[in-house]
This record gives C-alpha cells, sequence and structure tokens, in this order.
C-alpha cells in the first residue's frame, strides 16, 4: 500500500524537521520538504500538528515466560497488540532453553510460540548453564540464526542464574563469536540467604520482597559482572537498573571507554519502594525484579537518561493476574514476579520526561526507538524515519490526555502498576511495516504477523 503522511513535525535523534514521509510496499521510500512530494497514494494521514516518530523498540520483554505461577499473562499475541497499541513496533523477548536442552532446540520451540506476535521481533539467548560445547551453540546462533545478544542471570540461581565461574565462561564465548552479553544483576546467593532468613522469621508478606533484595547488592552484581566482561573484552549491555548504586560502576565503566550500556524500565523511574506498604492485593503487583527503590534512586536514573548514562529504556514486561500473584500470599518469594507495561512505555517517559523538561524530544526518540536499535544490530532497519528503513511509523498527538487503568488497558493482565497515571502524548497513528494498525487513536487490528529479525551486531 502506498501512503503519503503530509505536514507533520518529524522527530528523531538527531534532530526536529517538517517534512513528508512516502510509505511504499512496507517500506519507507522517500522523506521531501514539506508539499514537494508528487506521489499518488491510496492513502492520505495529514499530520499537521502531530509529531512524527520512528516506532518503538522494547529491548526487554517476557511474553508467554513459563514460572511456577503459570505463564505470564500476555502471550505474543495479546502483548504484542499492546505495544503497537502504545507506539511499540519492534519487540526483543528471550529463547530461554531448559539445563541440558540446546539452544538451537529452545530457539525453535520459542518461534513457534511467537508466531502470533503482530510485530517484528526478535530474541536474546540466555545460556542457563556451562557446558563444553556452548562456544560453540553460541557462534551457531550469531552466524546461523541472527541471534548476537545472550542474557545472563546472576539472581534466580536455582533456576536460570549462572555461578561465576560460568558467567566468566560465558563472557569469554561470547566475546570470542562477537556477541554481546546483557545481564539480570543481583547477587543470588546473598538473596536467597536474606529471602531464606525473611521468611524462617515469620516475615513473608510483599514488604519483605525489596528487603531482601537491597539496592547494594544489584551493585555489587553490576561491578562484579562488569569487571568479568572488561577480562573478557565482551561487549556488555545491563537490563532493568534500578539503583544510583549501580550507577557509578557503570559509570566508571564508560569514562574507562569500555562498551558497557544500560538499560532502565520506566517503574523504577516513577515508582518507588512505598508501594510495598498495605494489604497483599494492594502491594504483590509491585513485586518485580529489581525491586522498587527509593525516590532517590528515581531521581539519579532520571540523571542518568539526560547525561547518556542509560541509553536504552525497556519495559521488562512481564504481567501476571492477580490470581498468580496469590500464589505467594503466605510466602513472598512465591509471588509472580514481574509487571507488565509494554503498552505505556511512550508515553510515561513522553509525559514526565519530556513535558516535565527532564529529556529532549530528541533524546527521547533515542532512548526509546534508536539507541536500542543501534545496540541490537537492528538499525537502519529499525529505529528510524529513513528512505529503506520498514514504514514503522507512530504519529503522535502531543496533546491527547489519558488515565492509566486496568479497565481500559489492552495487556493482558487484570492489574496496571500505573492505575490512575494520567498522561500527555499518544499515538494517533501507528504503521507496523506500512499497516495501518492504529487510526485517529483507535486499535485498527492487524491480520497479518509480525517477522522474525536476524541481526548482526
Ligand atoms: O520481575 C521480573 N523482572 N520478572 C521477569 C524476569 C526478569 O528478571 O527479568
Ligand atoms: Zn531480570
Ligand atoms: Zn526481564
Amino acid at each position: 500500500m502506498k501512503i503519503l503522511i503530509k505536514n507533520g513535525m518529524l522527530v528523531t535523534a538527531e534532530r526536529t524537521f517538517a517534512a513528508d514521509i512516502f510509505v511504499e510496499d512496507g517500506k519507507i521510500s522517500r522523506i521531501e520538504n514539506p508539499g514537494t512530494l508528487s506521489v499518488s497514494a491510496e492513502k492520505t494521514i495529514d499530520a499537521t500538528g502531530l509529531l512524527i516518530f520512528p516506532g518503538g523498540i522494547d529491548p526487554h520483554v517476557h511474553m508467554h515466560l513459563p514460572t511456577p505461577a503459570g505463564f505470564s499473562s500476555d502471550d505474543f499475541y495479546s502483548g504484542s497488540r499492546a505495544a503497537l497499541a502504545g507506539g511499540t513496533t519492534t519487540l526483543i523477548d528471550f529463547v530461554t532453553p531448559h539445563r541440558g536442552e540446546p539452544l538451537k532446540e529452545a530457539l525453535e520451540k520459542r518461534k513457534a510460540e511467537a508466531a502470533s506476535c503482530l510485530t517484528d521481533y526478535a530474541f536474546h539467548m540466555s545460556p542457563v548453564e556451562w557446558r563444553q560445547h556452548l562456544p560453540e551453540e553460541i557462534k551457531a546462533c550469531i552466524t546461523e540464526e541472527g541471534i548476537p545478544s545472550f542474557k545472563v542471570y546472576m539472581a534466580y540461581k536455582d533456576s536460570i542464574g549462572l555461578e561465576d565461574d560460568a558467567l566468566q565462561k560465558v563472557f569469554y564465548a561470547v566475546a570470542e563469536a562477537g556477541g554481546m552479553v546483557t545481564a539480570h544483576c543481583e547477587l543470588g546467593d546473598e538473596i536467597e540467604q536474606l529471602r531464606r532468613d525473611y521468611v524462617q522469621n515469620g516475615q513473608t508478606t510483599p514488604e519483605y520482597h525489596p528487603l531482601s533484595r537491597p539496592a547494594e547488592l544489584e551493585a555489587g552484581a553490576v561491578e562484579k559482572a562488569i569487571a568479568m566482561a572488561a577480562r573478557a573484552n565482551c561487549p556488555f549491555y545491563i537490563v532493568h537498573v534500578s539503583a544510583a548504586g549501580s550507577l557509578e560502576f557503570i559509570r566508571q565503566a564508560q569514562q574507562r571507554k569500555q562498551p558497557v550500556f544500560a538499560e532502565s524500565c520506566p517503574h523504577y523511574l516513577l515508582l518507588d519502594d512505598s508501594r510495598y506498604k498495605g494489604s497483599f492485593e494492594q502491594t504483590a503487583p509491585y513485586v518485580l525484579s529489581p525491586p522498587l527503590r527509593k525516590k532517590s534512586d528515581n531521581r539519579a536514573l532520571w540523571q542518568a537518561l539526560s547525561d547518556g548514562t542509560i541509553q536504552s529504556m525497556g519495559t521488562d514486561h512481564c504481567p501476571f493476574m492477580m490470581e498468580q500473584k496469590r500464589n505467594g500470599l503466605h510466602d513472598f518469594r512465591k509471588i509472580a514476579n514481574g509487571a507488565g507495561s509494554v503498552e505505556h512505555r511512550l508515553t510515561l517517559l513522553y509525559t514526565y520526561g519530556v513535558l516535565q523538561n527532564k529529556i529532549s524530544l530528541n533524546r527521547f526518540v533515542e532512548l526509546i526507538s534508536t539507541r536500542p536499535a543501534k545496540i541490537f544490530g537492528l538499525y537502519p532497519q529499525k529505529g528510524a524515519l529513513l528512505p529503506g528503513a520498514d514504514a514503522d511509523i507512530v504519529i503522535w498527538n502531543p496533546e491527547k490526555e489519558k488515565t492509566i487503568s486496568a479497565q481500559n488497558h489492552m495487556m493482558h493482565c487484570d492489574t496496571d502498576i500505573y492505575e490512575g497515571f494520567k498522561t500527555t502524548g499518544a499515538p494517533e497513528y501507528v504503521l507496523s511495516s506500512g499497516h495501518v494498525v492504529v487510526e485517529n487513536g483507535t486499535w485498527k487490528g492487524k491480520a497479518e504477523p509480525g517477522r522474525f529479525l536476524r541481526r548482526k551486531l
């Protein structure tokens, strides 16, 4: 389909300028000065007064994630639909094999689960153990499957977490193969000890979730993992940074010119640990890892977004129904960990970042799209408003006001951790590979599933 988008204000990571865009066959074919494109379009969108961004890229989501309390409540279909409605057109999820399972086998299963995904999508591969032939498997992921990023967990040692010696070997193997390691940084053994201690003392409510995962144990893991990455000379991306103390180690590494990238999520900027005071029903939705921190951490993270210490904004989207949270009614360790926000990432960062002058509009685009695309080998197919790029385009109404609620969100979840948050700015149109999936602020639907994206760093 040929679509002309006229009179809009384009916003990229570098600049803001008026231009018209012509879309053909799912790609941006031309970008010209306003009024100068003489083309015959099947559809024309008048973007007067609207902003135009490259489609959002969420580099950290967990659709249909298996846990002891059941799967995360968004599958690839419902989660990707919510993502598109909120302006995110590309998702990066995870392949998490069982111990002993070959990486490629796990990848094939995950691709089948993701077949209903409406956005284009990619995966990070998670080695969950060290084994003799892992280096060859890692190499094959990069060269044969187009998966160059490998996610390791320093927490969750009883299931998917790695011991330090295994972790170091993974850094070496990934560096050797030309990939990147990403990590969940929390010191797992120390956390396990604290969790056991609290429960043995009868301290079993969600209030003890953050107390058993203190900020120092995140910062300590960040410091340790940065040292391992340096030893192996491996590019390193730290997911869901929540604590001011972690930022110090990240800054020092970046000042030494070590290739260290950092991601945070809206909940670490906008919510704090006061959410753990109250009844189980009030507090359990906020049980996610790392936990919410102090207001001072919120401030430090905003500063890090604006000064460039943090380059990427994910969501760690991992919603659960209240019934699944109730799995841990008598033991906070059994509460399904995670919360959803894939639908809200752009509007939250726009409302509470751009409109409150904490970040510029161009930095916003960099954080939600262009930089994740560059870091993870998707640019310029994704993350760009350029001829030849995929026509993943968000046409943004900067004035539209909404109130977030589980009553009207599209995510498949009966709670919303941002319930009652007021937002300004929302997608008026969303194009996904040239298909208009949101029109006049309303979800239109999408018949075609998205594509698996092969990546190269
Ligand atoms: O609580 C969370 N974040 N659940 C998802 C798994 C993870 O640690 O990213
Ligand atoms: Zn994590
Ligand atoms: Zn995660």
